[in-house]
């Protein structure tokens, strides 16, 4: 009998083992998947040559992603799929994430059943033929976050109860041909005035028809963008549009409005793009005095009363593009609109400006552009160093003897900005392929970004003025890229990259017909089916970022340097560091490039200590003897010059011991650079992987996250104004020599708004794999996505894991170990570093505080104070311990470390959110 009642429990733990065993080996693909994916094969030509068999999710099929044996998300843009989407996709009733786009052979309706999706939060299907209307209930898809139909042939009206899509962030109905009105709501339907939430509108080149409805802007939305550009809308622009103070980008110009422009739109002081142009506006011309943020103004065009040029011309000191071109201007041009200090591009054709055009005093750095065509100019007047294009053809000063002066000719510049690159010996590649910029032949991704409104405005080409951006793409280290690598492309990029995004504006992507798929390569048997793989989609990503910035912030740029720093605009602040006339800049010096150039011999390859998108850190040694690092903005990383002068003003009146500090900035020969304390241990990241990995003990990775979180706790709460850092992450942790540990790097960083609700709008900025997907999905930017960033950092020091390893997301590796088991905290053994003792005190607390870190919702995440709070406990239960046991918790002084540790972590990171993993760049080299 005492047999039987020991062995009970034994053969229980046994049975549990193996029905642990089974259910991972019958993990097949749950029936009504199967079922549905063989739909959607069937109903294809060109579906991926691994979708063989009756186990999807155990096999991998490509595109496929599955958690728990449910397909989750299916990632298919740019296969060429041909074929019409089946009623039986609604079979895949686990669906989150749905990316067809980029396949034009994908024709019909779209079926009604795939309102059945309802777990569906995104749903792209930008570039492919779908036709007919857009399901009448897609509003039953209640968790869509982003909702993208660009560039189909739907027709029809905007179906109502898309206005129900309470979660809806995104939404993107550009280049249809929809029909009807902007829907609104009524006592009986929903219509598009109920999306509060959503940032984006943008129901661009449609037919729409009808005025735009004073209902479209309540005062509680959360609109950036209204994009209603290239529709038949008539009537005038309601005046309700001046409530909807989040506005970024407003574009209605190609259609039919009339009436005087609202008066209060000058109260739009967040507005960057105002887009008018080609319509029928009346009454004066409009107003802008007050919006310092405009930088992009075009109104031309229109029908306005005859003026002289508003006041508002040269005030607007953001200004970048201004286009006047046929709105009745009369009178001389001011002479110091030519001197805002970002304009670029001026377009006043087709007006009755007279007199001189003038500039030979002061004019921008930037400028590049000034067209007058058409005009009553008599005179023109500049001075020997101005290079800008001008163009006076059809002016006074243009007939009889002036007109062969070069400034007669209409003649377009020519300037390409698709760059060249030289191969040298000339590379010849056999069989359509094209040498990539390494000089290696492959077969490139080639398609085009269409921007929905464009910041970039000095490159004087006819594709740019529409928007059109045409990229290849190169494999890096092979010929071709995979199915996988190319629907991760277009994902990459219909999900708009941070960087481009920022220097350019939101675009989508179409691709031409990729001709050579790679074959799928055959050794993915392991179970991480997870689906997209990112090293290809890194190394290419690089490279479409290589491109547009090669192309396009170089030539800015080199025309930047090329005109020195005439306009310096810290020039009155002053050189000397003493000196009284900058008050707000405590103790923070300016440098000359020349000083800093010579602290680092020449800024040489041996003095390189970092590197990342912003662009390299060396190490140096100013006059006063001080180590110190130099992190140089490298081409297509500088900010504007407010920005960068607003950042340093910022930064040296930062004070806290777990910070790093600012020793002083240089603004210089067209350079930027920060100078930086040196601190002499190297990043958390370094020596979570390095030799030395050892010596942080428990204790030490304790005082590492209690002294970060301090210091995050000071941006937070005590620095004033308050600072969101936006890029937590192991990198920016720096440990000195006692291990004391510094947050770093406010590349980034943003002041906290002053609005009550505690967030700064603004476009996502960040290192994926840190990135909070709360701020992600709706781009509301609190303390919180720091809270977020940091738990990853928190399970960094716990399992010195990548945050992104295999696919998998730190989080989710986390949770499933805590999942596993009965006792949540005998699986997470297995993903602890191995370098950390066994039996660990506090480990639950540090777990547990790690996870509410990274919780879903910012508003259930603590503070960084109650961060500090919990280390703190954890520190002293550790201690106390320690205590009983044997001596008392030291930390000893720590350990020289030489130069940069090569990271495991780089060109492994992914995007991760809740629709599973996604591939993104993060950082480009
Ligand atoms: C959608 O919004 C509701 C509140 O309106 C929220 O409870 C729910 O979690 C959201 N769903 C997603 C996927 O964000
Ligand atoms: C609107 O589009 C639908 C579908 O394309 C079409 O049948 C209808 O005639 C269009 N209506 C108008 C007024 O153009
Ligand atoms: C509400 O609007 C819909 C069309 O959007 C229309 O069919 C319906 O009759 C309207 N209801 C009322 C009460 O006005
Ligand atoms: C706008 O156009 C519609 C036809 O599409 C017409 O019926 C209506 O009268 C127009 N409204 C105004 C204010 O011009
Ligand atoms: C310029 O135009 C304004 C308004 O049309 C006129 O009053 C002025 O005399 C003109 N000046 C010259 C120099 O032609
Ligand atoms: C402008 O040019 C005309 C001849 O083209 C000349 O008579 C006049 O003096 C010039 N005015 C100025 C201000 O330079
Ligand atoms: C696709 O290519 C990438 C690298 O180019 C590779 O990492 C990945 O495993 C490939 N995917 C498949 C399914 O073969």
């Amino acid at each position: 009998m005492m047999v039987y009642t020991e062995m009970g429990p034994r053969i229980m733990v046994l049975l549990s083992l193996i029905s642990i065993q089974i259910s991972i080996v019958a993990a097949s693909t749950n029936s009504a998947d199967v079922l549905g994916l063989n739909a959607l094969k069937s109903s294809w030509t060109n579906t991926p040559p691994n979708w063989v068999g009756s186990d999807p999710c155990g096999s991998s099929w490509e595109g496929v992603s599955c958690t728990n044996s449910r397909v989750t998300s299916l990632v298919l843009g740019g296969m060429n799929l041909v074929g019409s989407l089946p009623r039986d996709i609604s079979s895949l009733s686990a669906l989150q994430y749905l990316d067809l786009s980029n396949n034009k052979g994908l024709t019909g309706n779209l079926p009604s059943s795939i309102v059945t999706l309802t777990d569906l939060s995104t749903l792209i299907l930008i570039g492919c033929s779908f036709s007919g209307p857009i399901p009448d209930l897609i509003g039953s898809l209640q968790q869509l976050v982003y909702l993208s139909l660009n560039s189909n042939n739907f027709g029809g009206p905007i179906p109502p109860s898309i206005g129900s899509l309470s979660n809806l962030s995104w939404l993107d109905l550009t280049a249809n041909q929809l029909n009807g009105t902007i829907p609104i709501s009524n006592g009986t339907t929903s219509g598009l005035d109920k999306l509060v939430n959503t940032r984006h509108f943008h129901l661009g080149q449609n037919q729409l028809v009808g005025g735009i409805p004073s209902q479209l802007f309540q005062p509680n939305m959360k609109m950036i963008h209204v994009i209603l550009d290239n529709n038949l809308l008539n009537g005038s622009i309601p005046n309700t549009i001046g409530n909807v103070q989040t506005l970024e980008v407003v574009r209605l110009n190609g259609n039919s409005l009339n009436g005087p422009v609202p008066s209060n739109l000058n109260s739009l002081t967040n507005v960057s793009e105002l887009y008018l142009a080609n319509n029928k506006l009346n009454g004066a011309v409009p107003d802008l005095t007050g919006m310092d943020l405009l930088n992009y103004v075009d109104m031309s065009n229109n029908s306005f009363n005859a003026s002289t040029v508003p006041p508002w011309f040269t005030s607007l000191q953001s200004l970048t593009t201004l286009m006047m071109e046929g709105t009745q201007l009369q009178g001389p041009i001011p002479v110091n609109l030519f001197s805002l200090p970002q304009l670029q591009t001026v377009i006043l054709s087709n007006n009755q400006l007279n007199g001189t055009l003038n500039v030979s005093t002061n004019y921008s750095n930037e400028l590049t552009l000034v067209d007058c065509t058409n005009n009553e100019i008599a005179n023109y007047t500049k001075t020997t160093g101005f290079t800008a294009d001008v163009i006076l053809a059809d002016n006074p000063i243009c007939r009889g003897n002036g007109s062969s002066q070069s400034y007669c000719s209409t003649q377009e510049s020519n300037s390409s900005f698709i760059p060249s690159y030289n191969c040298t010996p000339n590379v010849v590649c056999s069989s359509n392929k094209v040498p990539s910029p390494s000089c290696d032949c492959a077969y490139p991704y080639i398609g085009t970004l269409h921007f929905i409104s464009s910041s970039f405005s000095n490159l004087q080409n006819a594709s740019f003025y529409k928007f059109l951006l045409t990229i290849q793409i190169f494999p890096k280290g092979q010929d071709a890229f995979n199915r996988t690598a190319v629907s991760s492309i277009g994902t990459l990029l219909n999900l708009q990259p941070f960087q481009i995004k920022d220097y350019f504006g939101p675009f989508f992507f179409i691709d031409e017909n990729y001709c050579c798929f790679a074959a799928a390569s055959s050794t993915t048997n392991n179970s991480s089916n997870t689906g997209i793989i990112a090293g290809a989609v890194v190394g290419s990503s690089v490279l479409v970022f290589l491109l547009i910035g090669v192309g396009i912030y170089a030539y800015r740029l080199k025309k930047r340097a090329e005109r020195a720093s005439e306009q310096n605009p810290f020039a009155s602040w002053g050189s000397n560091e003493e000196g009284g006339d900058f008050p707000r800049l405590k103790g923070a010096k300016l440098f000359s490039f020349e000083e800093l150039k010579k602290c680092t011999d020449n800024f040489s390859e041996a003095n390189i200590i970092g590197a990342g998108g912003y662009g390299k850190v060396y190490k140096g040694t100013i006059a006063s003897g001080q180590l110190v690092a130099i992190k140089r903005a490298q081409q297509g990383s500088l900010q504007g010059a407010h920005e960068f002068k607003t950042e340093i003003e910022l930064l040296s009146r930062i004070n806290h011991k777990n910070v790093v500090e600012l020793v002083g900035f240089c603004y210089d020969q067209g350079e930027q650079m920060l100078v930086y304390e040196y601190i002499p241990n190297g990043t958390l990241n370094e020596n979570l992987a390095g030799k030395e990995k050892k010596k942080l003990d428990w204790m030490r990775r304790l005082s590492v996250a209690l002294d970060s979180a301090r210091g995050l706790a000071y941006l937070h709460e005590l620095a004033n104004p308050p600072i969101i850092h936006r890029d937590i992450k192991s990198n920016n942790i720096l440990l000195d020599d006692q291990l004391t540990a510094k947050v770093a790097d406010f590349g980034l960083s943003k002041l906290r708004g002053d609005s009550e609700k505690g967030y700064v709008t603004t476009q996502v900025k960040g290192t994926l794999g840190y990135l909070d997907p709360e701020y992600y999905m709706t781009q509301q930017l609190t303390d919180k996505s720091d809270v977020y960033s940091f738990g990853v950092v928190l399970l960094e020091l716990l399992t010195a894991r990548a945050p992104i390893a295999r696919g998998k997301h730190i989080v989710r590796v986390v949770n499933e170990a805590l999942d596993g088991s009965e006792d949540p905290y005998t699986n997470l053994q297995e993903v602890l570093d191995p370098n950390l003792d066994t039996n660990l005190v506090g480990l639950e607390k540090f777990v547990e505080l790690a996870m509410s870190c990274v919780r879903d919702s910012g508003a259930e995440r603590p503070t960084m104070g109650e961060v500090v709070r919990e280390v703190e406990n954890i520190i002293q239960l550790v201690s106390s311990n320690l205590n009983k046991i044997k001596s008392p918790a030291t930390i000893s002084p720590g350990y020289e470390t030489e130069g940069i540790i090569p990271s495991p972590y780089s060109g492994e990171d992914l995007f991760h959110n809740s629709m599973g993993s996604l591939p993104f760049n993060v950082e480009s080299q």
